[in-house]
């Protein structure tokens, strides 16, 4: 058997919807991918405007699927632009954290063998804090929390924050200002946050960046394409390229902890 191989896990999150998780977690994906990284990008989330739909792809098979023993992983993952591929969301994303016993074994297994042919494994979570989400969360190296400049994200922002630390013991996560209008403007939008963060809680909030607002994102969702596939000189997907840039000089995690394995146990142990 081979080593295990590192793999980055990033869950992008941030308490409320159309904030822009999907559209994050699929551009940020690309742009990774163009870069070289071999990149999995897991829909959490059953909602309506999954990464499916975004991308006008069409799942033949499902995590469901593999849960059952029906089928490999393998036949699950879709091509996706820029050479991402997809678990498509499905009942079985959703219920990864309630398994029984064999589903678990298999869903372990099913994730180790794809190990050494990943290098970063996006999450896109689901809006809210429910149990689900949190799970993805728990397990997950890293926390991007896309944040809007709008009272409710800014709140629900910081109640996911709040929950992940007094709960989970998490103190680091990392910030991204989606639909602003400048860089002045992301800053402005991280110190609102960083204010009730640093009175009320032990955190440490890392400011990653801004996706500027972009009408070209709204087209390119309309067209099912993602924004950094169809306008690729855009100013959000200039954006998203500069944060890939960022992304990949994070540390890769070190400990055992950092193997997928180890994440999909996290996750599937996580109401054990
Ligand atoms: N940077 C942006 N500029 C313009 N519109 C955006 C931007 N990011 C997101 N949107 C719009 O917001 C909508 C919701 O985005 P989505 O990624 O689906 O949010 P979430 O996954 O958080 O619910 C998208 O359909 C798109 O029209
Ligand atoms: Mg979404």
């Amino acid at each position: 058997m081979s080593r295990p191989h590192p793999v980055q896990v990033i869950a992008v999150t941030g308490g409320k919807g159309g904030v822009g998780k999907s559209n994050v977690s699929v551009n940020l994906g690309i742009a990774l991918s163009q870069m070289g990284r071999r990149v999995i990008l897991l829909d959490a989330d059953l909602g309506l405007a999954n990464i499916d739909v975004l991308l006008g792809i069409s799942a033949k098979r499902n995590l469901a699927e593999v849960l059952s023993g029906e089928c490999d992983l393998r036949d699950v993952l879709v091509n996706g632009p820029g050479g991402v591929r997809i678990v498509p969301a499905s009942s079985g994303t959703q219920r990864m954290t309630q398994l029984s016993p064999m589903e678990h074994a298999g869903l372990i297994n099913a994730f180790s063998e794809l190990g050494d042919q990943v290098d970063v494994l996006i999450v896109d979570t689901a809006a809210g804090i429910s149990e689900s989400v949190v799970s993805f969360l728990r397990a997950a190296q890293e926390l991007l929390l896309v944040v809007c400049d709008e009272p409710t994200s800014i709140t629900d922002a910081y109640a996911l924050i709040k929950l992940m630390n007094r709960d989970y013991g998490v103190n680091r996560f990392r910030i991204l200002a989606n639909q602003v209008r400048n860089e002045q403007e992301g800053k402005h939008l991280f110190g609102k946050l960083t204010r009730v963060t640093e009175r009320f809680l032990d955190v440490a909030l890392q400011y990653v960046g801004m996706v500027p607002y972009d009408e070209a994102v709204r087209k390119a969702v309309q067209r099912q394409r993602a924004v950094l596939d169809a306008y690729p000189r855009a100013k959000a997907s200039l954006a998203i390229k500069a944060l890939a840039e960022q992304v990949d000089s994070w540390p890769l995690p070190t400990s055992p902890r950092g193997h997928l394995e180890f994440f999909v146990e996290r996750l599937v142990g996580s109401n054990t």
